[in-house]
């Protein structure tokens, strides 16, 4: 499943959903949690329900991210959007791969229930909401079969820890927050998932996010989440390997294709070696 854009679209609002379907984001994450207020949760949760229903071909695929354990309101939002449609849930405030152990066997009797193959629906986790989700991002590997991608979030952890702030003056993570992106990049390597960067949240700008997520694409992130309509053709653009990228991808493959037994290459005057090589099909894989 390519996941290079995840837009986030409030599951109470119409209109907005109106929006997001025209955009090219290659998820919509239709959201129950932090963007719907307490009143509006059961009409947002019947909505996304009956937005799911729609079974005409389309370009995205459709993500919910469901409340949380300690609101008492998951296994209700679980019941009403496992459902023929359903690409994926994205698990926010999960404390580790317990929490996602638990809806797993959720999703195993939904599924069976609506006629669905077992696993069909699969999940990324907010793995950095928590102050103990930090000490267990290890837990996600090996990874539960059901394991997408890992992302990461900085307001609900600074809320948790009782910070004041989470950006220095010129925009930049203070350290706490560059050490949970750091940690969500490692623990998505070590599980083999995809690596999503947190969202960027000053939708106005473009050229900002446009350099963040060249700096996000260079660490490592394979997408992003978008909040804004705005951001996804960015966002697209940043994750996806350039045509200039590809042929110097193609070139190390080939070039160690043709020499079978070779550890190490010289190509274009550059040392290329076998972490290259590995990084070259990735770019490769990126395309598919
Ligand atoms: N998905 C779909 N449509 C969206 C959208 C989104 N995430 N964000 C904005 N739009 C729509 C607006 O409704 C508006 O539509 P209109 O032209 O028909 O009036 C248009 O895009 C332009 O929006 P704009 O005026 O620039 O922003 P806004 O002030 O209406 O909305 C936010 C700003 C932050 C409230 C909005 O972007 C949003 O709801 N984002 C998602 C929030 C969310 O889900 N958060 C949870 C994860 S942290
Ligand atoms: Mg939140």
């Amino acid at each position: 499943m390519k996941l290079r854009s995840m837009l986030f679209v409030p599951g109470d609002s119409e209109k907005k959903f109106a929006k997001a379907r025209a955009t090219a984001a290659d998820a919509l994450i239709l959201d129950l949690e932090d963007s719907v207020a307490l009143e509006q949760k059961a009409s947002a949760r019947d909505h996304v329900a009956s937005l799911l229903n729609d079974n005409t071909p389309r370009r995205w695929s459709f993500f919910v991210r469901p409340n949380p354990f300690d609101t008492g309101l998951t296994y209700q939002d679980l019941a009403a959007v496992v459902k023929p449609g359903l690409g994926g849930l994205l698990i926010p405030k999960a404390d580790g791969a317990h929490d996602i152990a638990r809806i797993a066997e959720e999703l195993d009797r939904l599924e069976a229930a609506a006629g669905m193959a077992i696993g069909t629906v699969r999940i990324a986790v907010v793995a950095t909401e928590t102050p103990i989700a930090m000490f267990n991002l290890a837990s996600y590997t090996p990874p539960h079969p059901r394991l997408i991608a890992l992302t990461w979030g900085a307001e609900d952890l600074a809320a948790a820890i009782g910070a004041t702030g989470n950006k220095e003056d010129d925009g930049q993570w203070t350290s706490p927050y560059q050490m949970a992106r750091n940690m969500c990049l490692f623990a998505s390597a070590a599980a083999g998932v995809l690596p999503l960067d947190t969202l960027y949240a000053n939708f106005r700008d473009t050229e900002g996010l446009e350099a963040d997520c060249r700096r996000a694409r260079r660490d490592g992130f394979l997408g992003r989440i978008a909040i804004h309509p705005d951001q996804v053709d960015v966002i697209n653009r940043c994750f996806t390997p350039s045509d200039a990228e590809i042929a110097e991808a193609r070139e190390i493959v080939d070039a160690f294709a043709a020499n079978p037994s070779a550890g190490t290459l010289g190509i274009n005057g550059k040392m290329v070696d076998i972490p290259h090589l590995k990084a070259a099909q990735k770019t490769l894989a990126a395309i598919l």
